[in-house]
């Protein structure tokens, strides 16, 4: 057993409680009741204060997947699509300016034009390269990651609409890009409207760290509008020369990660959109995330065609999922289901350890309140 009533244990121990108490007092356990949990540890140690060796159960083996380093030299390998997220205040033009980009209209077909998830598309470029979009409504899942270490963008587009200027949304998206270290491109949106005011944008980002070029600094800012196509070219040619100069590469080949964005459930079943970060995802491979795994059974493009194989910066919608994945988790190779499944038992064995360790901590703490 993983905890003992202080009770129990002077029981088991064969000592008077009034003792134990005293002993407890000295060891510097105030306020404990008979009832008061110990974990396995502490019943431990007061053991051995009374003589007695604790048998320490043999370590559990660790049966879970970890990522591979990241070489520190990656200039011998492919490149890779840079993968761009559009950030910004509620209705600045995030997904209009996204569906202009790709000459679709997401965005007139969204529940109430509100974006319910985050969309994931690549769009080839006329010069043969590759950009991956990322249209967030919130940042949950970006925090996830974030708190996980993961750099998930490389470059962030900043969308603040020209008539209504820096807002709530403005400044914690400039927070998260900052906190990431990842360079902004500005898009001064709604450029068409009467009321733009395209200074006090620049003078407002200026206020909170985003220095644009006008102004001395070296971030762009673009002038666009999502509505009539102005500047769009100009935001697009900003984005790939921002992303050579980054020059993005990772390998093609070895174990598969990847980056849950999305889930949801089809008639197909659960699907989630994995955003591969290095290695080639195919259909049949194991990929474990979170407490949950999937042997791939289709992979499918933005626009539901299904895919051969998804290479690093790629967006994919995978299906074959036992349980629904977590959009932020970390996705995973498993070189067999047996192993996808020994991990994920593994993974769900520590989620339950530590919730009972928050259990008996909440107990002792009501009764430590009641007494
Ligand atoms: P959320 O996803 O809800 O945060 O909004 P969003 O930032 O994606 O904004 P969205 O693209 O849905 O645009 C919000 C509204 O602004 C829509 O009615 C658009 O038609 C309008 N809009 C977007 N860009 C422009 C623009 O450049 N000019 C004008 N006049 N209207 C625009
Ligand atoms: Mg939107």
């Amino acid at each position: 057993p993983e905890f003992i009533t202080v009770a129990n244990l002077a029981n088991a121990l064969r000592v008077r409680s009034e003792d134990f108490s005293r002993k407890l007092r000295q060891l510097g356990f105030d306020e404990v009741g008979p009832d008061y949990i110990l974990n396995a540890e502490n019943a431990g140690l007061i053991s051995m204060e009374y003589g007695f060796e604790p048998q320490v159960e043999a370590e559990e083996e660790d049966e879970d997947l970890y990522p591979e380093p990241v070489p520190d030299d990656t200039s011998l390998l492919p490149s890779r699509p840079p993968i761009v997220t559009i950030m910004g205040h509620v209705d600045h033009g995030k997904t209009t300016i996204l569906d202009y980009l790709r000459k679709t209209s997401v965005a007139a077909t969204e529940y109430g034009g509100i974006t319910q998830h985050i969309g994931a598309f690549s769009v080839n470029l006329e010069s043969g390269r590759t950009i991956t979009f990322l249209d967030t409504p919130g940042h949950s899942a970006f925090l996830s990651m974030r708190q996980r270490g993961a750099n998930v963008t490389d470059i962030v587009i900043l969308v603040v609409a020209a008539d209504d200027s820096v807002m709530p949304q403005t400044i914690e998206a400039i927070k998260h890009s900052k906190a990431a270290g990842v360079p902004i491109i500005v898009a001064i949106n709604k450029m068409d409207k009467e009321d733009a005011q395209p200074d006090r944008v620049k003078q407002d980002l200026a206020r909170y760290g985003v220095e644009v070029e006008d102004f001395g600094g070296e971030t762009q800012a673009i002038p666009v509008s999502g509505k009539t196509g102005l500047g769009m070219e100009e935001l697009e040619e900003a984005t790939v020369l921002l992303s050579e100069v980054l020059d993005h590469r990772a390998p093609r080949d070895g174990n598969v990660e990847g980056w849950i964005l999305e889930t949801t459930t089809r008639k197909a079943g659960r699907v989630a959109t994995v955003l591969v970060r290095r290695g080639t995802l195919r259909v049949g491979q194991i990929l474990v995330a979170g407490t949950t795994w999937a042997k791939v059974r289709t992979l499918k493009n933005e626009a539901g065609v299904d895919v051969a194989e998804a290479g690093p910066g790629t967006p994919v919608e995978v299906d074959g999922w036992r349980d629904q994945p977590v959009a932020g988790d970390e996705a995973l190779q498993a070189d067999s289901e047996q192993h996808a499944d020994a991990v994920t038992r593994y993974r769900q064995a520590k989620v339950e350890q530590s919730r009972a360790a928050d259990d008996v901590e909440h107990i002792n703490e009501a009764r430590r309140l009641e007494q």
